[in-house]
C-alpha cells in the first residue's frame, strides 16, 4: 500500500518525504489555502502559481500531485485541469487533477458534469482524481467514467453518520462502530421482544424496527472504512483498474482500518502519520534500552563516533 500525504504544507512535504514513507501529495483548496495562511504568518508572502510549482518540484518525479479544481461545469473544469496541468506537470511529470464526482448544490448545477470532465480529461491522457466521494456507488461510476483514481472521504463520512446518530465527537476521535452496531442490535433485540406479537408484515415496515436494523448507518454503510471496504470488494471483483485513494484519514487506529481493507493508497495529514509512530511502550523501551546501554558501557564504545 502506498502512503501520501494530505498537505499543500511544503515544510510538511518536505519532512515526511525525508522519512522514507511517502508517495505522493494531496492537496485541496482548503489545505491551499491553509498553507498560504501559514506562509503569511511567517512573513514568507509567495503567489499561489510559485507556491504550486513548489510543492511539484519538492514531490519530485516518483510521486503523484492532485490538484484540484474549482469550478462546477464540465467546460469550465476541463479548462482549468489543462491549465494546472499544462503549467505543473513539466515541472516533474507528477500532476493528477482532483475532479468532484458530483459538483451540484442546492442552488445550482447538474448531477454529471464532474464526470463528463472525467471522462474528457483521462481521453487526453491527463490523470484524474475523483475526490468528494461518499459512497461506492459515486466510486462505481468514477471508475466507469475512466479515473484514475478516486478518493472516498472516510473521515467525513464517519461525521455525517455520528451527527445522525448525536454522537458528538471531536474531528480526530476514532469512531467506533462496532460498538454502535453492538447497542442498536441489542435494542432491536429488546424492541422485537416488545413487539413479539405483532404480524410479520408490520413489524418489517415498522420505522423503529428498521431504523434499530440499521444501525443509524448511511444506507448500507456503517461508516468509512466500511465505504472503502466496499469500494474495494466492487472494484476487485469487477477488475476495474482505477487505484482507490482511502482520504479524510483522522487517526491512527482508522488509517490501521484502511490498510486492512487492501486500498491501494492512504492519504493522510501529518498528525496522522506522527500518531501512526507512537506507542508509550516503545517510548519507555527507548528510555530502558538507554539506560541500560549506559551502564553497560556503550558511551565508551561509541566514544569516537
Ligand atoms: O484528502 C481529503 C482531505 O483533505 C479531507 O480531509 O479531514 O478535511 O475531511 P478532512
Amino acid at each position: 500500500m502506498k502512503i501520501f500525504i494530505d498537505t499543500a504544507k511544503i515544510g510538511e512535504i518536505k519532512e515526511a518525504i525525508s522519512w522514507g514513507i511517502i508517495d505522493g501529495i494531496t492537496t485541496n483548496p482548503s489545505l491551499i489555502r491553509e498553507a498560504a495562511e501559514e506562509e503569511k504568518k511567517n512573513g514568507k508572502e509567495t503567489d499561489l502559481y510559485s507556491y504550486i510549482e513548489e510543492i511539484c518540484r519538492t514531490a519530485g518525479k516518483e510521486r503523484p500531485v492532485s490538484l484540484e479544481v474549482i469550478s462546477q461545469e464540465a467546460d469550465m473544469m476541463v479548462k482549468e485541469a489543462k491549465f494546472l496541468y499544462h503549467k505543473f506537470n513539466p515541472i516533474a511529470n507528477n500532476v493528477v487533477i482532483k475532479i468532484p464526482i458530483n459538483t451540484r448544490t442546492e442552488e445550482k448545477g447538474a448531477d454529471y458534469e464532474g464526470l463528463v470532465a472525467i471522462n474528457k480529461l483521462e481521453k487526453e491522457g491527463i490523470p484524474t482524481n475523483v475526490t468528494l466521494v461518499m459512497t461506492p456507488e459515486q466510486a462505481l461510476l468514477a471508475a466507469k467514467a475512466g479515473a484514475t483514481y478516486v478518493s472516498p472521504f472516510a473521515g467525513r463520512i464517519d461525521d455525517d453518520i455520528r451527527k445522525n446518530l448525536g454522537i458528538k465527537f471531536n474531528k480526530n476521535d476514532y469512531f467506533d462502530f462496532e460498538l454502535i452496531q453492538e447497542i442498536f442490535k441489542t435494542r432491536l433485540k429488546e424492541q422485537l421482544k416488545k413487539q413479539a406479537e405483532e404480524k410479520i408484515s408490520d413489524l418489517y415496515h415498522d420505522s423503529k424496527i428498521r431504523f434499530l436494523r440499521d444501525g443509524g448507518n448511511d444506507d448500507g454503510i456503517t461508516s468509512g472504512v466500511d465505504c472503502v471496504s466496499k469500494i474495494v470488494n466492487i472494484f476487485r471483483k469487477h477488475g476495474m483498474k482505477t487505484k482507490i485513494i482511502a482520504a479524510s484519514v483522522r487517526n491512527a487506529r482508522q488509517m490501521r482500518e484502511l490498510a486492512q481493507t487492501g486500498c491501494d493508497i492512504c492519504t493522510a495529514p501529518m498528525s496522522v502519520i506522527r500518531e501512526m509512530l507512537r506507542h508509550h511502550k516503545t517510548e519507555e523501551g527507548v528510555k530502558r534500552f538507554y539506560s541500560d546501554a549506559v551502564h553497560a558501557g556503550y558511551d565508551e564504545l561509541f566514544k569516537s563516533l
